[in-house]
Parts: C-alpha cells; structure tokens; sequence
C-alpha cells in the first residue's frame, strides 16, 4: 500500500540527500554535486518546514515502511503554486509514485490562495515534463536549459476531477 504524507524531522536528512540525488541526475554527476553543498539542501528542507521562512510543504511517497519519493511545494509571494522538486527512488519508477505525488502537491497548494500551478525543470527531462503536460500544464517559459510548465489553479484542483470526463 501507498502512502503520501508529510516528511517527519528523522527524514529531513533523507530528502536532502535525495535533493542532491535529483540534481545528480538531471544536471550530471559534476554539476550535480558541486551546485549546493549538503548543509544548504538540509536547510532547503528545513525552510519549507518553517511557516516563519515559507508557505510550504515537504510531501513523501512510503511504500512497505521506506519512503520511496517527494515532493517540496510552495506558495510564492505572486501567487504561483510551485512545485520546487520531485524525486522517485529508481527502483519505484513507473508504477505511479510521481503522479501521486503531484496530486498530493496540487491537493495542499489548492487549499490556499494561488493563482497558477508550476513546475520548472531541465528542458531535456521527458519524464517529469510528460507527467506534468499529462496533467493539463503547458510550457509557459523556456530558456536554453530550463522549461517552466504552468496551469491555472482551479477549485478542485488536485483531487482529480479535472481529470475525469
Ligand atoms: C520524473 C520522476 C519523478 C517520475 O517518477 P515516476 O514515479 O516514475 O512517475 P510515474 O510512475 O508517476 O509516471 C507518471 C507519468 O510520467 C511520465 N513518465 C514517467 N517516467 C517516464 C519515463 N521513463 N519516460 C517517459 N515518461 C515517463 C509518463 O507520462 C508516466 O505515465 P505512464 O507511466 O502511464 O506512461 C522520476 O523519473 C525521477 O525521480 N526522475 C529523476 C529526478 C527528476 O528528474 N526530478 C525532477 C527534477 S525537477
């Protein structure tokens, strides 16, 4: 069984870890490591923790007792509901983590004031871009690099129904 719930503090160091493990594979072993040294993520983790520091959330996918993937989302000061990052252990792939994730994420954004829903990420990064579009998010902004993928925040939003026909 699946669950997708609010980080404990014992895990903090686990979702860090995992943020560093995030960049590693979209950005390559050498940017990857060298961007954020590991007592910036665990305060990375921490500042969504903190309602003093961020309107934010730090969400984990538990399979069997191991957390198996997150996601970190946030409400920005312009009303965007962001998703900050997402990861699955490679072992959990394709079996619906990330996707249950996002609806976990768009569940806790939607209960507050935002405007739009987003993302951004490597403009190379299939997998998390045909997740998202499959959710109804469309590229918004691009660079050389980076692709931001947006969707108007809806009532409802996130607990499927804009799914269903
Ligand atoms: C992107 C990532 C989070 C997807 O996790 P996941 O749990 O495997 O995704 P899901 O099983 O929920 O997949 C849902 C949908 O995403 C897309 N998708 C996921 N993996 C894919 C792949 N390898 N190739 C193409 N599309 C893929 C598909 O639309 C998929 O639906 P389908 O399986 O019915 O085709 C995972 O691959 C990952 O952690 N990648 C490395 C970290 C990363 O890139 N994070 C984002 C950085 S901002």
């Amino acid at each position: 069984m699946r669950l997708v719930r609010p980080v404990e503090d014992h895990e903090i160091e686990l979702v860090a870890e995992r943020m560093r493990a995030t960049l590693v594979e979209v950005l390559g072993e050498a940017r990857g490591q060298a961007m954020y040294t590991m007592d910036w993520l665990r305060d990375r983790v921490r500042f969504h923790l903190d309602p003093r520091r961020s309107t934010g959330a730090v969400l984990v996918a538990e399979e069997a007792g191991a957390v198996v993937g997150h996601t970190i989302v946030r409400v920005e000061s312009d009303g965007t509901g962001l998703f900050s990052t997402t990861y699955v252990v490679p072992a959990a792939r394709r079996r619906g983590v990330a996707q249950a994730l996002l609806l976990a994420g768009e569940a806790w954004l939607s209960a507050h004031p935002i405007r739009e829903l987003a993302t951004c990420t490597a403009r190379d990064n299939g997998r998390l871009i045909g997740l998202f579009r499959a959710h109804g998010y469309e590229e918004t902004d691009a660079t050389d690099e980076m692709v931001r993928l947006g969707k108007p925040a809806t009532r409802g939003a996130g607990d499927g129904t804009d799914r269903q026909r």
